[in-house]
């Protein structure tokens, strides 16, 4: 079955505040779309309006044609799966498979196939007797994927399944899942999550949470290269946010010209350039930048130096740096004119308040995505 997903300025509440604000988002029929945000952005409320525990105080959500927002959960073919794996623990495993199937009163022949079927897809096949107790985390959460998968949904909700793994694990579950989606290219995934790593592996495309508000939405690859705002910059991969005024032909930062491409910005605003610390080169070349060195971090394949240029903190990830710089060296550094991104100007006032460098996790290697 294949269906694909929309979110119809979808808004929740809950005591008067909206913690969901007119969501309009479509999932494409077998479309994965991860939904990414910090904590309390609303991706968890999002989800449960999709599946049906929580009821919009505005806004529709059609599963394909079909405008399920009445409809109680068990009536829309949705298959979900949460973080805490949520396995019934007194039933057997091949049990918990079937439950969903039991409460549509399928027929016992084809519940046996769809359980075996379902079991055998998540590699769970030989543990079908046993009891939820007697498996390891990223075995019960393989399970709660075959229990989803049983029913054959056209959409699968999946909220950070992989969160209670350790990262070992959680890197071998991600292959896992997009082995899945292979198999199953029909079905349309909604996958929640705030690991950024997570959503550029597995997403065709990504929407960018932030209080309760969808803020961007796009491919990994246009989020990661171009992004619209600076909230997206930071959350999508590491970034240098300079504070630049905008010049012809380039900005000015702090008194240094720099040759970027400037698009339709006006002469003369203030806007933000974003600089992908991967982008940024050691010694003199096209828009050079000199300070002083005041962190060096080793990160395994690269250095992460930490420069004050003017005031600000310049991020560089630097591979094959034979002889890293000492704190307090004097450096020059410099990026390609393409490797700049001018942001928006006029950007809504909650999305620039200042995020002179912000960093986030996990994001040390995404440069090798884009080479
Ligand atoms: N049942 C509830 N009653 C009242 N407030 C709620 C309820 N569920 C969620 N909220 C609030 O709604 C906001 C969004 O919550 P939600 O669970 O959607 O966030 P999230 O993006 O999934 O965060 P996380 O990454 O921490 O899971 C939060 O401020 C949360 O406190
Ligand atoms: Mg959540």
């Amino acid at each position: 079955m294949s269906s694909g997903l929309r979110f119809d300025r979808v808004s929740v509440a809950y005591g008067g505040t909206t913690v969901l604000d007119s969501l309009d988002l479509t999932v494409e029929p077998g479309e994965v779309m991860a939904l990414l945000g910090p904590s309390g952005s609303g991706k968890t409320t999002a989800l449960r309006a999709v599946a049906g525990f929580v009821r919009p105080a505005a806004g529709r959500v059609f599963i394909g044609d079909r405008d399920v927002t009445g409809l109680p959960p068990h009536r829309r073919g949705i298959g979900m799966v949460v973080q805490q794996y949520a396995l019934f623990p007194h039933m057997r495993v091949e049990d918990n498979v079937a439950f969903g199937l039991k409460a549509q009163k399928a027929p016992k022949d084809e519940i046996r196939g769809r359980v075996a079927e379902a079991l055998e897809m998540t590699g769970m096949a030989a543990y079908a007797r046993r009891h939820p107790r007697e498996l390891s985390g990223g075995q019960q959460q393989r399970v709660a994927i075959a229990r989803a998968l049983a029913i054959r949904p056209g959409v699968l909700l999946l909220d950070e399944p992989l969160s209670a793994l350790d990262a070992r694990l959680r890197s071998g579950m991600l292959s896992e899942l997009a082995r899945l989606h292979r198999e199953l290219p029909h079905v349309s995934i909604l996958y929640v999550t705030h690991d950024q790593v997570e959503a550029l592996t597995l997403a065709d495309r990504i929407a960018v949470m932030d209080k309760a508000r969808l803020q961007d939405v796009g491919t990994p690859r246009e989020l990661y290269r171009a992004p619209r705002t600076e909230f997206t910059a930071s959350f999508v991969g590491n970034a240098n946010l300079l504070p630049v005024t905008v010049g012809s032909g380039g900005v000015d930062f702090s008194g240094t010209e720099l040759k970027v491409p400037t698009r339709d910005a006006a002469r003369g605003t203030t806007a933000t350039l974003c600089v992908r610390p991967h982008l940024v080169g050691l010694g003199a070349g096209p828009n050079a930048l000199t300070g002083s060195v005041i962190e060096v971090q080793w990160r395994g394949a690269t250095h992460r130096l930490y420069i004050e240029v003017a005031g600000h903190r310049v991020m560089a990830d630097l591979r094959e740096l034979r002889q890293p710089p000492a704190l307090g060296d004097e450096i020059t550094v410099h990026f390609g004119p393409e490797d700049a991104v001018l942001l928006s100007a006029g950007v809504t006032p909650e999305r620039s308040a200042p995020v002179a460098v912000r960093e986030t996790v996990g994001a040390a290697d995404q440069g090798s995505r884009d080479g």
